[in-house]
Order: C-alpha cells, then sequence, then structure tokens
C-alpha cells in the first residue's frame, strides 16, 4: 500500500500552518499542486483526506462503503440543528423520516407552484434596483442574499423578513449569520480549545436559543392558525412517513426550519453572484444570454412556461456551479465491514474506518482530463443538456451526492432561473469597476467580496 501524501502536522495545532485560514478552501487546494489529488491532512483535531479527481470521486461514489459524515462547520451546526436534515448523522432516524416527507414537497412540480411567490420578491428586487438608477454602485451579494432569504421564508413558511424595505438585517438573519462565522471559525481550532472561547460560547448559545425560539413561534402561529397552503411548513407539520407511519416530532420540524433558512439562501445567493460576476467578465455567453432572454420573454410578464425554454440560462448556471461551487467541500466516510480493517481506494491508498474524506468540488470540477485545457474558462455551451450528457460520471457535485445531495436543488435553480430571467430581460449591467479582480469571502458557504455593478433599465422597460 502506498503512504497517502501530505504536509508534516506539528503536534497540537496539526496543518493549522499550513492554511491560510480566512481562505481555508483556497489553500487545501493549492496544497493539491504539490501533494496531487489525494491527500492528508489533519484539521482542528482530524486526521483528513481529500480528494479533487473525477476519477477518484467516481470510484468513491460508485461504491457503497461511503457515506456521508457532516464535517467542518456542519458538526458545529449540529449544536443548533441536531434533527435538521443537512447536519443529521446519516444513520439518524430523524433524517429518513423528514427526508421521505419532504423529498416530493421539493420536486420540480411542488416548485414549479411558487413560481409566484419567488416572482413576488425578484419583483422586489427589479423595482430597487430600478429605483436606484444606473449611477448607484449595487453591492450585488448583499442584494442577492435579500432575495433569497426572503424567498425561501416565504416559500417554505409563508414569513415576510420584508429585507429589501430594511437597512438593517433582521435580528434573526443577524442571529444566524453569527453564529455561521462563529461554527467556521470553530471548525478550524482543535476542538480543546473551543472550550475556552467564552465570550465567544456565549453569543453562540445566545443565538441559538434566540433562532429555537422564533422557529417555534412561528410554528405554533401556524397550528393557532392552519392554512390549506402546501408550503413545507405545513409538509412537516402534516406529513406521514410511508414507511415508519410516523409525524416529524416538533424538534425535527423547527430544525428543520432553521435548516432550510441557512442552507437555502447564502448557496443561492452566491450562486447568483458568482454568475453575474463570470457573465459580467465573459460578454459573448453575456450577449447570447440576453439574447435568449429576448426571444423566450420579450417584453411578457414571466410564466412558469417561460422558465421550460431557457436552456442557456440553465447552462449559465451550471457553468457558474462548476468554477465556482458555493459549497466547495463536503464530507463522507468509508464503512469498513469490520471497523478494524481498512478501506482501499484507488487499489493502493488505505483509508481507516470512519476516517473523515472530503470532497474538493474546486479541484474536482476543473479536472483536466473531464473539462480539457479550457477548463477554467466560463463556457456555458459545455453544460447544454447535449453536452452535458456526454460527460462522464460524477464530474460535478455542486449539490453533493446520492441520498445525501441537496434537497433544494430543483428550488435553487428554479429560483435562479426566474431571477436572471427577469432581472437581464430589465436591465443592462456592467461592474463599477471594469478591472475588479474576484475576492472570495469563506463562510460556510463561499461568495464574492466587494463584488459592485451598475444596473440600467433598458429602453421600453418601465
Ligand atoms: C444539502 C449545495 C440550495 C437545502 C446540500 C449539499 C450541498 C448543497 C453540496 C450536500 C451537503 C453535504 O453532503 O454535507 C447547495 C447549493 C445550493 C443549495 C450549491 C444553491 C445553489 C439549497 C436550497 C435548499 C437547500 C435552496 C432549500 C431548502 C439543503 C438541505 C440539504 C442540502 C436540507 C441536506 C439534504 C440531506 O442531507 O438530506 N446542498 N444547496 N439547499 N441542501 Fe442544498
Amino acid at each position: 500500500m502506498a503512504p497517502i501524501p501530505g504536509p508534516r502536522p506539528l503536534p497540537v495545532i496539526g496543518n493549522l500552518l499550513d492554511i491560510n485560514i480566512s481562505q481555508a478552501i483556497a489553500s487545501m487546494c493549492a496544497l493539491s499542486a504539490t501533494y496531487g489529488p489525494i491527500y492528508r491532512l489533519h484539521l482542528g483535531g482530524l486526521d483528513m483526506v481529500l480528494l479533487g479527481s473525477q476519477e477518484l470521486v467516481d470510484e468513491v461514489f460508485s461504491r457503497k462503503d461511503f457515506i456521508k459524515q457532516p464535517i467542518g462547520s456542519l458538526i458545529t451546526l449540529r449544536a443548533l440543528t441536531p434533527d435538521g436534515l443537512l447536519t443529521a448523522f446519516h444513520e439518524q432516524e430523524e433524517w429518513g423520516i423528514a427526508h421521505r416527507v419532504l423529498v416530493s414537497a421539493f420536486g420540480p412540480l411542488a416548485v414549479q407552484k411558487m413560481v409566484p411567490e419567488m416572482l413576488d420578491i425578484t419583483s422586489q428586487l427589479a423595482l430597487k434596483w430600478a429605483r436606484f438608477g444606473d449611477t448607484t454602485a449595487i453591492n450585488l451579494t448583499s442584494d442577492f442574499t435579500r432575495l433569497t432569504l426572503d424567498t425561501i421564508s416565504l416559500c417554505s413558511m409563508d414569513l415576510r423578513f420584508n429585507s429589501f424595505y430594511k437597512d438593517d438585517l433582521d435580528p434573526f438573519v443577524a442571529a444566524f449569520m453569527d453564529l455561521l462565522e462563529t461554527s467556521d471559525a470553530r471548525d478550524l481550532r482543535p476542538g480543546w480549545l473551543n472550550y475556552f472561547t467564552w465570550t465567544e460560547n456565549r453569543r453562540f448559545r445566545k443565538n441559538m436559543r434566540y433562532l429555537h425560539k422564533v422557529a417555534s413561534d412561528v410554528m405554533a402561529r401556524r397550528r393557532a392558525n392552519p392554512t390549506t397552503k402546501q408550503d413545507l411548513l405545513n409538509t412537516m407539520l402534516n406529513g406521514v412517513d410511508p414507511v415508519t407511519g410516523k409525524h416529524l416530532s416538533d424538534s425535527t420540524i423547527r430544525d428543520n426550519m432553521i435548516t432550510f433558512l441557512i442552507a437555502g439562501h447564502e448557496t443561492t445567493s452566491a450562486m447568483l453572484s458568482f454568475l453575474f460576476y463570470l457573465l459580467l467578465t465573459n460578454p459573448g455567453p453575456y450577449r447570447t444570454l440576453q439574447a435568449e432572454i429576448d426571444q423566450v420573454l420579450g417584453k411578457e410578464p414571466l410564466t412558469a412556461e417561460h422558465l421550460t425554454r431557457l436552456p442557456y440560462a440553465k447552462a449559465c448556471l451550471k457553468e457558474a456551479l462548476r468554477l465556482q461551487p458555493p459549497i466547495p467541500i463536503f464530507g463522507i466516510q468509508p464503512v469498513s465491514s469490520d471497523p478494524k480493517l481498512p478501506v482501499i481506494v484507488g487499489k493502493k491508498w488505505e483509508l481507516k474506518h470512519a476516517q473523515p474524506v472530503l470532497i474538493m468540488n474546486d479541484l474536482l470540477h476543473r479536472d483536466p482530463l473531464v473539462y480539457g485545457d479550457d477548463a477554467n474558462e466560463f463556457k456555458p455551451e459545455r453544460m447544454l443538456d447535449e453536452n452535458f450528457k456526454k460527460l462522464p460520471k460524477n464530474c460535478w457535485k455542486p449539490f453533493g451526492n446520492g441520498t445525501r445531495a441537496c434537497i433544494g436543488s430543483d428550488f435553487a435553480l428554479q429560483e435562479a432561473t426566474l431571477a436572471v430571467a427577469v432581472l437581464f430581460q430589465k436591465f443592462d449591467f456592467k461592474l463599477v469597476d471594469p478591472n475588479y479582480k474576484l475576492t472570495i469571502k469563506e463562510n460556510v458557504t463561499v461568495k464574492p467580496s466587494n463584488l459592485f455593478i451598475y444596473a440600467k433599465l433598458r429602453p421600453g422597460v418601465d
């Protein structure tokens, strides 16, 4: 067997000095240039193996002996949502019940019924940009975060944050943003050190209590004022698991309400922000996209039917997810039939039973053996259905894998396609700084930072 390469860990701090904490993911990718597509790192008290080529990722995803492992900040977030879909351990009963009850409520048909609500929030954004005029610099990521938060809260639990009408963050949003940032910081420290960050720990617990209370209050209000709306909250309150015959417990419902708000907005906001950056720095795809939208929508108000006729817009989104996946890393673990025996990968590397393994989307999605010499270029054509079908298996994993893949992918793609269609129908865009160089803020997800644009209403649009 071959040893898995990697930088030598130091006592207590492991490989902390090999990583730039504010750009942890970028540093992990950079290490692969030295150590190759499989290497090991010791971080936060864990001995991890990182995988970054399609060949290796395809191997582990084609086998049955690898399962999800919540890793990094997801472990810290488990304190907030122990029964939430995203943070649940694979064998947890609550995960199976919630997954089976919710899966069809997130399917394409159910999501299509949410078009009017998605349009409601996108129209608020369009109105804001129209009122700004074409000389006001727009903080793109901040507005997309308002858009995606208000959309998921309205569609999932009929809750309006009205973020476009407030300068400050809603206290609920401020609490979970703070909690996400803390989770990231805690993730990179050795576990024992986190016991001594008393002020941070107190703030973490206070935020957690507040989020639980708000979610429980929304649930109680819905029970006191029942509706027939087919939203995710009603699905959770009324749904019965076809396998066990059980209902979701109150704490599982509460945890999933918080999960949807967290998992469902930062990611989609990041996807839209990266897409705009890529379009604004690639005039060819920008023009092709706008031409498709003009041809399909013209000046008509958007309907669900238009969304089925925008293949280039969808390809742009998939290509943006390839080049800049909002979740660049996710965790799995090998499960050996005998925990004392290793699991062999690539016919030559031994992994311990339950050893954390990280899938590095940033590397996988730019594997030159799959995407060629132009892997780093934004070419939406490669994601058109007819070309996407020809790509090898497991080379595009922005939504994770298998039964633990993203339950909200149809929701996110519809929401983003709708936003892109409405915004490109109404506006022309340009970067405030034409020489803007992409910088990335890492915080559970990754997002562009300091990305400012101008939006100019197109002729004939009111
Ligand atoms: C899981 C990405 C949007 C809810 C995941 C995972 C990824 C991901 C990579 C797997 C995580 C892991 O294995 O640890 C994304 C991206 C999105 C997006 C890139 C947008 C572009 C959404 C939306 C929702 C959502 C809109 C809506 C509620 C979830 C949930 C899980 C999940 C609940 C856990 C699923 C399970 O394990 O059963 N997502 N997501 N996501 N996502 Fe998303």
